[in-house]
């Protein structure tokens, strides 16, 4: 009889043929080294939710004279706190850079970290003398080889699109002519990524930011979902399971079980809605002057529910969520309610 031994001492990581993906809070104790933040660059590759085509069909934004990339970084040019709102222990992925990730404590960066850290010291993870990259999976919130990565997509050279920034719920990245803005939905909305827009959490749905990565299993983490009083999210791993009650039961939070309706209060109205993205719809030019330098919101000339947005002299009018103004002070779509509040 021989050990069969899966545990080895110069590595606390588990490698098994069938499991690549490492755990964030078994790699941590690796990762010591101070923040550093390194400068984003922008990829040039194929953006995975291509919105629309630019203002006009010749305008492929090659004339266009952008500030050097490499000068430009999502996260400096933002008053948006990307771990608010965000639980302890959630991973958030980094724009620009798949490698990389943001650790949440206390709704501020903990750290930024690689996990090219894991490659380092670990001929285990990776072989020293073959090519390796790892990458961070915002969905699993784990690092594993970048082929099995879903990285977040690319601001594509110069077309409308955005995408939703993965764990937080309210966030997303607005992309226009290359560049990069960081986004925030407020007053509990949260960002619908078949609409393209801050939405009310009852056509969303999301729940991520709430799943910490580090969660103990002594105090397994429930949530009721925002769209459905029959339908709760279980979290393991930092990944929410969807999960539905039986029949004629709905998720009751004070026992975190499915219960009688009759004893839960619950109260969701989704009524139907037809909503294209902009995906689906012509872009249109915003019709104000642009200014030429930088990235600017502003309010629409005759509409509170739409409004402008600029980047380096170029701009397109986009429209809120039925029922959302836009607010000049947050420079985005709210209730009406906390419209300059
Ligand atoms: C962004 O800010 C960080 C920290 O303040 C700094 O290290 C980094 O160089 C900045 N990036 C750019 C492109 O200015
Ligand atoms: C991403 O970040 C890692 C670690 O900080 C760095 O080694 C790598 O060069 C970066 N990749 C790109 C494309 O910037
Ligand atoms: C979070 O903040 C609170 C109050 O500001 C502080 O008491 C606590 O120690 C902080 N937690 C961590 C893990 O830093
Ligand atoms: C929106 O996100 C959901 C869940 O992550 C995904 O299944 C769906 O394909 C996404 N829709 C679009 C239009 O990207």
């Amino acid at each position: 009889m021989s050990h069969s031994s899966s545990t080895h001492g110069s590595s606390k990581i588990q490698s098994n043929s069938c499991d690549t993906q490492f755990k964030l809070s078994r790699m941590k104790w690796l990762l010591n080294r101070p923040l550093l933040l390194i400068i984003l660059m922008v990829h040039q590759s194929q953006a995975d939710e291509d919105l629309v085509v630019a203002p006009s069909p010749d305008d492929d934004g090659e004339d266009l004279v952008v500030q050097d990339k490499n000068d430009y970084d999502m996260y400096n040019n933002t008053q948006i706190n990307v771990c608010g709102n965000v639980a302890d222990g959630v991973y958030l992925p980094y724009v620009g850079n798949c490698s990389k990730y943001i650790e949440c404590e206390n709704n501020t960066i903990k750290e930024v970290g690689s996990c090219m850290d894991l490659a380092k010291d670990n001929s285990q993870i990776c072989d020293p003398t073959k090519p390796c990259e790892l990458g961070y999976d915002p969905v699993l919130q784990v690092c594993t080889y970048m082929e099995k990565v879903q990285c977040l997509p690319t601001c594509e050279s110069y077309r409308l699109s955005s995408f939703c920034y993965d764990n937080t719920c309210t966030k997303y990245v607005l992309c226009y002519y290359g560049k990069p803005v960081l986004r925030q939905c407020h007053d509990g909305l949260q960002y619908n990524n078949e609409t393209d827009r801050c939405d009310f959490p009852e056509y969303v749905d999301c729940v991520a930011n709430d799943c910490s990565a580090t969660f103990q299993p002594e105090d397994i983490i429930y949530l009721g979902s925002k769209a459905s009083c029959s339908k709760y999210f279980v979290c393991s791993n930092g990944h929410p399971w969807e999960q539905e009650c039986a029949p004629g039961l709905a998720y009751n939070p004070s026992c975190k079980c499915c219960d009688f309706a009759e004893n839960v209060n619950c109260r969701i109205n989704s009524a139907a809605r037809n909503i294209l993205p902009y995906s689906r719809t012509p872009l249109r030019r915003a019709d104000i002057k642009c200014p030429l330098m930088g990235t600017h919101f502003f309010p629409h000339k005759s509409r509170r529910d739409a409004y402008y947005y600029c980047v380096e002299g170029r701009g397109v009018t986009l429209d809120c969520t039925p029922g959302l103004y836009f607010d000049p002070k947050v420079e985005e779509c709210r209730m009406p309610e906390f419209v300059g509040v």
